[in-house]
């Protein structure tokens, strides 16, 4: 039976995990909106036409900060389309993906759905197809208090106070052909920096990311961040990252082990921010706002998926239907986030509902818990805290993974893959460490001795196992509940810290507590 040690102190802690880790997304594309979290008429629909049924699900899943309106959808996005009264907002043809927009729901329903779902929102503002000048427009519109054209405007709209959003993103994805007006990193460090400077003028109190690379395999990525930041350095505060981890190449064992490549991603970012400030001599870190990540690849490059014909009004796109297996890949994910808590200050799931997404909804009909949704609920409930430095000693395994996107070789080495991934958060108020542990083994347990050190005696509080003997089994409407958290039976607490065996492939919460 394969075996792992961990050792971590009190003492010994990696960073404490921003509110804003635990984010998610929400994108006009196919079903997120229309169909899911709004939906008049729907039984479900409250008077502003959200969903209950869905923001009840989103409160259990607990997201703290929303991206909203893109994604790809935002590059042509104008913003002015979306507020005002419903009737006179125009329809207009959506390029990202091949859809009407109605404008039904824009900017202003979006910050009061934010405070129905007690989430902060974070808006991104359209550098594709626009420029500085609809960006400052936009902040003006939603955070100045009163007495200009726009800020006017807002209030004759029915919102009297300012929305007071905190965090913009500027643009993106802009290095991608598949953008609407792609830019090389020059063209956009030139027009964010322009956009950043006017926003922070018009309101200093707010945050801003630049886009970093739309992925790691980007030809581009590297030289991208590096130009970004040299426009772009004195006016933000966030570099972006995103990331899609796959299973094209039906390989459980390397599609286990590659959230593990979002470590390496996260200190090369790290590496390239801190070096555009050391030519600078300047002590400012930039930070990391990994605002979309998830597992995504079967509806991810199947045309047909994406493209309906006829521009079609909230079409069914991007459904992915999660597995066990990815389930396992998603909480590696989240231990990697976990893992950077020193610099990953933001992070969203990409997306919310129906579209990638842990919430699945039938229009007209019910809402339920895909696979992925159980390891995040439980990493934004019990994530909170001192994310603590853990040496790990494990069996490791080799694998190589495919990438798609990759420029020249689409196989990647992996670094020796460990059976266990583990992340450890101290709740210094209750005294409580929480483990988010992963065994990647597929057909063994993983034997698991942890020594807590500078810790008082520990009792073992909750233990919660995900797993399931089919690794493609998936939550449905008929069977919502079939891949969901069971106790993990066999955990006990030792004088040193405690012991467990994780069941093959699964991942796992334990929570300790000082004994009594
Ligand atoms: O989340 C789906 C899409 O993936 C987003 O619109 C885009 O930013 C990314 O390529």
């Amino acid at each position: 039976m394969p075996q792992a040690t961990v050792l971590l102190d009190r003492n010994f802690t990696i960073g404490e995990t921003d509110r804003r880790l635990f984010g998610a997304f929400v994108e006009h594309l196919g079903r997120c909106v229309y169909g899911g979290i709004y939906e008049p008429g729907h039984p479900q629909a409250d008077a502003h036409g959200f969903r209950r049924d869905v923001l009840a699900l989103v409160r259990e899943l607990g997201p703290t900060i929303m991206r909203y309106p893109g994604g790809n959808f935002v590059s042509g996005y104008n913003w002015d389309d979306g507020v005002g009264p419903v009737a006179q907002r125009p329809r207009r043809l959506d390029l990202a993906w091949m859809s009407t927009e109605t404008n039904a729901f824009g900017t202003n329903e979006f910050i009061d759905w934010c405070r129905a779902t007690d989430v902060e929102p974070m808006l991104a503002v359209n550098l594709g197809t626009r420029d500085g000048d609809a960006a400052r427009s936009m902040l003006e519109y939603c955070n100045h208090p009163a007495g200009t054209a726009l800020s006017d405007l807002r209030r004759t709209h029915g919102w009297a106070a300012p929305h007071a959003v905190k965090f913009w993103c500027l643009g993106n994805e802009m290095d991608g052909p598949w953008q609407m007006e792609a830019k090389t990193a020059t063209e956009y460090g030139r027009i964010a920096v322009e956009a950043a400077k006017m926003m922070k003028w018009i309101d200093p109190t707010i945050e801003l990311a630049a886009c970093g690379s739309s992925g790691r395999n980007m030809p581009t990525f590297g030289a991208w961040e590096d130009t970004v930041l040299e426009h772009t350095f004195d006016y933000v505060e966030y570099i972006s990252l995103h990331t899609y981890l796959n299973n094209y190449a039906g390989d459980t064992a390397a599609f286990l082990g590659c959230a593990d490549l979002m470590d390496s991603f996260i200190d090369e970012v790290v590496a390239i921010a801190d070096a555009v400030a050391a030519r600078r001599r300047s002590d400012k870190r930039i930070m990391l706002s990994f605002d979309e990540w998830n597992v995504w690849y079967r509806t991810r490059r199947v045309r047909a998926d994406r493209v309906k014909p006829g521009w079609p009004v909230a079409p069914p796109i991007l459904e992915e239907i999660y597995t066990m297996e990815d389930a396992l890949v998603f909480g590696g994910a989240c231990i990697s986030l976990l893992n950077h808590a020193d610099r990953v200050k933001a992070a969203c799931l990409a997306q919310l509902v129906n579209v990638i997404a842990p919430i699945m909804t039938e229009t007209g009909g019910p809402a339920w818990r895909q696979t992925i949704f159980h390891p995040f609920a439980q990493m934004s409930r019990f994530g909170r805290g001192r994310v603590l430095r853990a040496e790990i000693a494990s069996a490791s395994y080799a694998a190589r993974y495919f990438d798609p996107r990759g420029a020249i070789d689409q196989y990647y080495d992996m670094p020796a893959v460990p059976y266990l991934k583990l992340a450890a958060v101290h709740d210094a108020a209750s005294g409580g460490l929480n483990l988010f542990a992963l065994n990647r083994h597929l057909t063994e347990a993983l034997d698991v001795d942890l020594a807590a050190r500078s810790f008082p005696a520990l009792a073992v509080e909750q233990a919660l196992t995900l797993h399931h003997r089919d690794l493609k089994a998936i939550n449905t409407k008929g069977d919502p509940d079939r891949v969901a958290p069971t106790p993990l039976t066999g955990v006990a607490a030792t004088d040193a810290g405690m012991r467990a065996s994780l069941p093959p492939a699964s991942w796992n919460l334990i929570r300790l507590k000082p004994a009594a």
